[in-house]
């Protein structure tokens, strides 16, 4: 505490007695000595408004503890006034005290507030911790949210890439086992004819234009290539399912972006309604290093969508694949009704949809993008003036 605390701090007269007490003080001290009476201080200058003492006065020491105050001044005899003096101690002594038990608890009260601010400080902190602590928690909360999310989604994906895959690889299977043995059925049926063909002339000739055996041998070699013909293309299908079935190789490789896309359409266009023309304009292009089978979903996606926006009132779709530099871009464009502006923000958000309840889940273009940010690329939207959606899929090569 600091100079003016305590028990043992010596007063001065201002602080025990004002002026106008003083003035009072030398009324009553004249009144009971019959003289004028003066306060002086300390260093024996007058105090307060009264008159000086005459030259002549004796002085009495007002003493509280030890050392004097001030004094009292008067022209009468010296013993009196010390006596009166040492009556005014008395009243001196009560206000010293009065005083002290006033600063003793000033200084009490200033302790507490002291104490109280800085508990409040420490509040203040320990406030601001939690709200820190409150915070980050949250941050932490909406992470692990994104985390599961986005984890949802590669499940969702990784779920719809393998029984897309699966499907297209048990098909593939089952076709190529009975187009083996059709094959090289047809390989025999053709020396069969061969050999039948020898009989011309074993046989009469009668016999051989009355049952128009020329025609039949023509026929039976047009039939059997016709036959080839198709087992090849069957054979062709049955190679470009195998190739999109890759979905389910989990390691990259270097492909023809353009023989990708052509077997995807090979699937596609196969299941696509007969109102709606399936174009495709593809320019040569680099090497791509990729997950074949990833982009194939990716692109189906995008194709679906392009699908469905011209299934109610036909239009075509338009595949086109361009190359710059190091820059691949696959354009998937459709002449439909076009994505709504208040609809365009939003088409990558996870589950959402505008179709009907069961016909979307929202997930395609999430789906896509987050394959084609996987390898590096990124899809971006155009809305053509002249109507319809193109979406393009950028991809360093
Ligand atoms: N080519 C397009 N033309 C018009 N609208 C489109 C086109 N492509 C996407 N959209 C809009 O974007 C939305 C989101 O597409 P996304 O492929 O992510 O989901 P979805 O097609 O609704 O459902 P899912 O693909 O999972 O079956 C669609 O509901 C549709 O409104
Ligand atoms: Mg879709």
């Amino acid at each position: 505490m600091g100079a003016e605390g305590g028990f043992d701090r010596d007063f001065t007269l201002p602080e025990l007695l004002s002026p106008r007490d003083a003035a009072e003080l030398c009324a009553v001290a004249g009144a009971v000595l019959g003289v004028p009476v003066a306060v002086l201080d300390a260093a024996g200058a007058v105090y307060g408004d009264g008159p000086p003492p005459p030259a002549d006065a004796a002085r009495a020491p007002l003493v509280v503890e030890l050392e004097p105050l001030g004094f009292i001044a008067a022209a009468c005899p010296p013993p009196a006034l010390a006596e009166v003096a040492r009556l005014l101690r008395w009243g001196l002594l009560a206000r010293a005290r009065l005083r002290m038990v006033s600063d003793l608890h000033l200084e009490a009260v200033r302790a507490d507030y002291a104490r109280l601010q800085q508990q409040n400080e420490a509040l203040k902190i320990s406030e601001a911790k939690y709200r820190e602590l409150a915070a980050s928690l949250d941050a932490k909360v909406r992470e692990q949210t994104q985390i599961i999310d986005e984890r949802q989604r590669q499940l969702y994906q990784a779920e719809r890439l393998a029984s897309i895959g699966q499907l297209a690889a048990g098909v593939a299977h089952e076709i190529n086992n009975p187009l083996g043995f059709i094959n090289s059925n047809l390989s025999a049926a053709e020396r069969y004819r061969e050999q039948l063909a020898g009989l011309r002339d074993a046989l009469p000739a009668v016999e051989w234009q009355a049952r128009d055996l020329d025609f039949v041998f023509a026929d039976f070699a047009d039939l059997l290539r016709d036959a080839r013909d198709g087992v090849d293309r069957i054979a062709r299908i049955v190679r470009d399912l195998k190739g999109f079935s890759s979905v389910d190789q989990p390691e990259e490789q270097v492909v023809d972006l353009n023989a990708q896309l052509a077997s995807l359409l090979a699937v596609v266009n196969g299941q696509k309604k007969a109102t709606i023309r399936l174009v495709t304009d593809f320019q040569p292009l680099p090497k791509l290093m990729c997950l074949p089978g990833h982009l194939n979903q990716a692109f189906l996606c995008i194709l679906q969508n392009a699908l469905q926006a011209v299934e109610a009132a036909g239009g075509t779709v338009t595949v086109r694949t361009r190359a710059v530099g190091e820059q691949i871009t696959v354009s998937i464009a459709d002449d439909g009704p076009g994505i709504p502006e208040d609809v365009l923000p939003r088409v990558f958000d996870p589950f959402f949809t505008t179709r009907g309840v069961g016909a979307g889940t929202g997930l395609g273009l999430t789906v896509a993008r987050d394959i084609v940010l996987a390898h590096g690329g990124r899809i971006v939207i155009d809305l053509p003036l002249a109507g319809g959606t193109v979406v393009n899929v950028e991809l360093p090569a």
